[in-house]
């Protein structure tokens, strides 16, 4: 028999779901039209992207989960408009994140609604992510536009996985599945160091397979540990074991967890500053998004381990959860741009998006909301 797992503070985020929810009406009366999509709000402006950026997804995929967390079938309408407008996405081979574009939106969606037209979108989608599939590397190519890379992939590109475990699920063609195994061991080989924290970008020969270099792109140096990349190889791994039950991914996801939960640079809130190795430490920016990836990914964790490590992993979300939920990051309604979160931070080496809120780090704060009411009920 189990041993039962602490109640988390599941008081300081009860009203968290009806402030999200005023917050997201608010935002949706501030929208000009359906196509372009609320990024961020930087500089006193919000940004609005169009369906090709990578982050498109996920304000259609939060209008869906709010859909499902409020059981209010009026959020439906906007999600399904917003949706529609990410269609022409399935016919897109540039990028790897289809699976953010679409599963975040498509999927939330086809979850909610079982409409055959959003699981055909998703099925080309898979059929478009799957032409970058290098089989001599191993890997999807993530990006095409930096000539000092002729094959990076990204830590990122792990999210974009489980597009392709749901394609073969639905479809029962194989392809997906094996391309995305195949990714994520190649991954594990190359991406991870001894500590459990993972490289941003790794470049791969085309022609052998050969890893070339481990650099970054968005931390703060090659050797650091940039936070939302850890994040992403959390959730990655995590899912990766949820759909395959390989016993080397949920390792991989327990040694990053072991990273993350007794890192001495993270902060008591455990809300992670930008990275991990961050100079000057105590006067760098926060990524919440960051945080809000692993609080969802801990509480999918929790659901597949037993005893003592279900119970650190539901006891440290409900921490971060809670600091989400505080006004410490979570803006009041009407402002923000909207959005929920405050605090997180995009591409700081770029000086972009320096703690702003991001679509993002609403999307997977719902999700984890979400999580959090099934780790919870089942925390005995
Ligand atoms: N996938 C891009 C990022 O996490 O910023």
């Amino acid at each position: 028999m189990s041993s039962p797992v602490p109640v988390p503070p599941a008081a300081a985020w009860c009203d968290a779901l009806q402030h999200a929810a005023a917050q997201y009406r608010w935002l949706l009366g501030q929208l000009p039209d359906a196509k372009r999509y609320p990024r961020t709000w930087e500089h006193g402006k919000r940004v609005l992207v169009r369906p090709a950026d990578w982050t498109s997804g996920f304000f259609p995929g939060a209008l869906w989960l709010l859909a499902g967390l409020t059981r209010d079938a009026t959020w439906r309408t906007s999600a399904a408009t917003y949706t529609g407008g990410l269609e022409g996405m399935k016919a897109n081979r540039r990028t790897h994140d289809i699976g953010f574009m679409l599963y975040c939106s498509f999927g939330q969606g086809y979850r909610l609604t079982r409409d055959p037209h959003y699981r055909a979108v998703l099925l080309a989608g898979a059929e478009s992510l799957v032409t970058r599939f290098n089989p001599v590397v191993g890997c999807i190519k993530s990006w095409d536009t930096r000539a000092e890379w002729p094959f990076p992939v990204i830590i990122d590109n792990m999210m974009n996985l489980e597009l392709l475990l749901w394609a073969t699920q639905e479809s029962g063609d194989p392809r997906f599945r094996e391309i995305a195994i195949r990714h994520a061991d190649v991954t594990l080989a190359n991406h991870f160091r001894p500590d459990g924290s993972s490289y941003h970008v790794v470049d791969y020969e085309p022609a052998t397979g050969i890893a070339r270099r481990r650099q970054t792109h968005q931390g703060a140096a090659d050797e650091s540990a940039w936070a939302r990349g850890q994040a992403w190889g959390l959730y990655g791994y995590t899912f990766m074991y949820r759909e395959t039950r390989r016993p080397a991914y949920l390792a991989q996801a327990r040694k990053i967890a072991a990273f993350l939960l007794g890192h001495p640079r993270l902060p008591e809130d455990k809300v992670p500053y930008w990275d991990f190795d961050a100079p000057q430490l105590e006067r760098a920016p926060r990524d919440a998004s960051a945080a809000a990836i692993i609080c969802s990914a801990l509480f999918e964790l929790s659901l597949l381990v037993a005893d003592e490590d279900r119970r650190q992993y539901v006891q440290f979300a409900s921490v971060q959860l809670a600091s989400l939920c505080s006004p410490a990051y979570r803006a009041e309604v009407g402002s923000n741009g909207g959005f929920i979160l405050m605090h997180s931070t995009g591409s700081l080496p770029r000086g972009s998006e320096i703690d702003v809120p991001l679509n993002y780090a609403d999307y997977y704060f719902l999700e984890a909301l979400q999580r959090a009411a099934i780790a919870v009920d089942r925390r005995s």
